[in-house]
């Protein structure tokens, strides 16, 4: 078995896809590892790194050439592929839906795609998730962003010049990344409430020492649906959450949002006339910027004043912490190949009937099979 690492090749990517870690562990396993000239550079890993872990290092033809298994952070470009075999596997971040071109190419190049965001939300998959492992990370980022562009300190400080008072930090949407920055913005000492959808984020959110704000009294207020996502909400709760968003917000100084709904454009969670009713110098980070953004006037990849407000839209937030962000991929990669992994064979086995493989598996045999693509 012989596994390419690929360098990433999408403007802004910093990762890579294996660390000198998990090269081991696949060498371990009986598979070769072939990573890409300089795959490394930017997440801090040299190629010397992986030689010593035991990896080819070459450029990206040789790495490809009768590779079995091909590693990516995000879906390579069918075209950059060229001289791989048909049937080799690819294992990435592949964003299905909003790359159903690139889908159809894999299928119609022979590839068995494996779409990493697509893992099912069950226990026996946690290890593997890429999506809960970056969005930790990018939590965390989105404070540490927020605080970088605030002009003023989070924590309460009391000095012989006066006091300095805790910035106060709302966090709308509280999955994974939601969660990550709760704990961080405490952390840095401010002052933190949370809303979501999703009824079952109250005691979580209060575990972590913030204050709830929850719309309440509004039918259909559950909001979880399949596998622990949110679900779309009725007019009448989208128009009880922002009036009850309405009134807390323009007492907020840095604003994180992470809400998310998959397969559709994020939910519009602050608008124009609420921003104007936030303090000049408040902050918003908007981790959905990307997927359509939360906020109105969001800009992926700018940082836009908007009525005072600074309006945060970094895209590939992960990336930005390059190291960390690889080394957990490399690691969801590895729980993922090696869960499957015969160990006689030497080589990954995935049963069609597993939950798992039908939920990552995208493309096959020359056509998609992903029951979330063919369903639109
Ligand atoms: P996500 O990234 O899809 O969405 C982020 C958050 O935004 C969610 O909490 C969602 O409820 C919220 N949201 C959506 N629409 C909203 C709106 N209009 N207003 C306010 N909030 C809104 O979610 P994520 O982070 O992927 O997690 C979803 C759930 O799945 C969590 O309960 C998490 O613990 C669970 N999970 C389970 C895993 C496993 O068992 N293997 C792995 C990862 C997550």
């Amino acid at each position: 078995m012989k596994i390419a690492v690929l360098k990433e090749q999408a403007s802004g990517e910093r990762r890579v896809s294996a660390s000198p870690e998990t090269v081991k562990k696949f060498i371990g396993l009986g598979a070769t590892v072939a990573v890409e000239t300089g795959a490394g550079e930017y997440a801090s890993i040299s190629d010397a790194d992986f030689a010593a872990a035991g990896a080819s290092v070459a450029g990206r033809a040789d790495v490809l050439a009768d590779a079995d298994i091909i590693f990516g952070i995000q879906g390579p470009d069918p075209a950059s592929l060229a001289g791989a075999k048909p049937g080799a596997m690819i294992a990435a971040s592949l964003n299905p839906f909003g790359e159903r071109a690139r889908i159809d190419a894999y299928a119609a190049a022979g590839f068995q795609a494996l779409a990493l965001e697509f893992m099912p939300r069950i226990t026996r998959a946690q290890s593997m998730d890429i999506l809960s492992s970056q969005s930790n990370l990018a939590g965390y980022k989105a404070v540490i962003d927020g605080a970088a562009e605030y002009g003023k300190a989070f924590p309460m400080m009391m000095t012989a010049a006066g006091t300095v008072s805790a910035a106060k930090v709302f966090i709308m949407g509280v999955g994974v990344a939601g969660l990550q920055a709760i704990a961080t913005a405490r952390r840095l000492g401010a002052q933190v409430s949370a809303t979501d959808v999703r009824s079952a984020t109250k005691e979580q959110i209060q575990s972590l020492g913030a204050k709830p704000i929850f719309v309440e009294n509004v039918a259909g207020i559950e909001g979880e649906g399949a596998g622990g996502y949110a679900t779309e909400m009725s007019d009448e709760y989208k128009a009880a959450q922002a009036e009850l968003v309405s009134s807390h917000i323009a007492k907020q100084d840095i604003v994180i949002t992470t809400a998310l709904i998959p397969g559709r454009p994020a939910p519009r969670l602050i608008s124009d006339a609420q921003i104007a009713s936030m303090k000049p110098g408040s902050v918003i980070v908007d981790l959905a910027v990307e997927q359509g953004g939360n906020v109105e006037g969001a800009v992926a990849g700018e940082i836009v004043v908007k009525h005072g407000v600074k309006i945060v839209g970094h895209r590939n937030v992960p990336s930005r912490l390059a190291t960390d962000a690889s080394a957990l991929f490399a690691r969801n990669l590895f729980n993922f190949f090696s869960a499957f992994w015969d160990k006689e064979a030497k080589a990954p086995v995935f049963p069609d009937d597993d939950e798992i493989v039908q939920g990552v598996r995208v493309t096959m045999g020359g056509k998609v099979v992903s029951e979330r693509l063919l369903a639109g």
